[in-house]
């Protein structure tokens, strides 16, 4: 948790996040129920290949600590709250979901954890490559110096 807490958000550096950003989703309000909806290569720019999501976090437990080679992701907080805490090697930004008509798309080659979940959090992630355990970097120092050499 500490980790989450302590990074620093930088909306002033010049290094920004080319491509992460918060899309805003539509919505439907009806007098029965609101209503999102998320297409592939329409509300998002990809095409999304696999869904998954994290349920049942334990409080002050994190999720992820990596990035992926390829893969893009679409995280949707379908309820409660968590942070996304991105990193491009450089510049660290901390993004709070908490509505489920908007996400976070985070593009291939950025460090991303997931934290301060909140009891009933629901976190839902599309994603644009199927499960690729090769597509991991778990290791920050190799990351950090592959993002420098601008090779991932
Ligand atoms: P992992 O991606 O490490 O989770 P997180 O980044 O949230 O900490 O995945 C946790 C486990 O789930 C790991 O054993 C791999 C497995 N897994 C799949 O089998 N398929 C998937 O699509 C994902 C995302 C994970």
């Amino acid at each position: 948790m500490d980790a989450i807490k302590n990074v620093v958000t930088d909306m002033n550096s010049k290094m920004k996040f080319k491509e992460a950003e918060i899309i805003q989703l539509p919505k439907h309000f009806d007098r029965r129920g609101n209503l999102s909806v998320i297409e592939g290569l329409t509300h998002i720019p990809f095409k999304i290949e696999r869904t998954y999501w994290i349920y049942d976090v334990p409080g002050g437990e994190i999720r992820g600590g990596h990035a992926y080679k390829q893969n893009q992701e679409f995280i949707v907080a379908l309820s409660g709250s968590f942070d996304v805490c991105l990193d491009n090697g450089i510049v660290q930004k901390t993004y709070p979901l908490n509505r489920s008509y908007y996400g976070l798309y985070v593009p291939k080659g950025v460090w991303r954890q997931m934290g301060n979940f909140s009891t009933n959090a629901l976190a839902l992630v599309m994603a644009s490559i199927r499960f690729d355990p090769q597509d991991y970097i778990y290791d920050y120092e190799v990351f950090t110096r592959l993002a420098k050499e601008s090779r991932i």
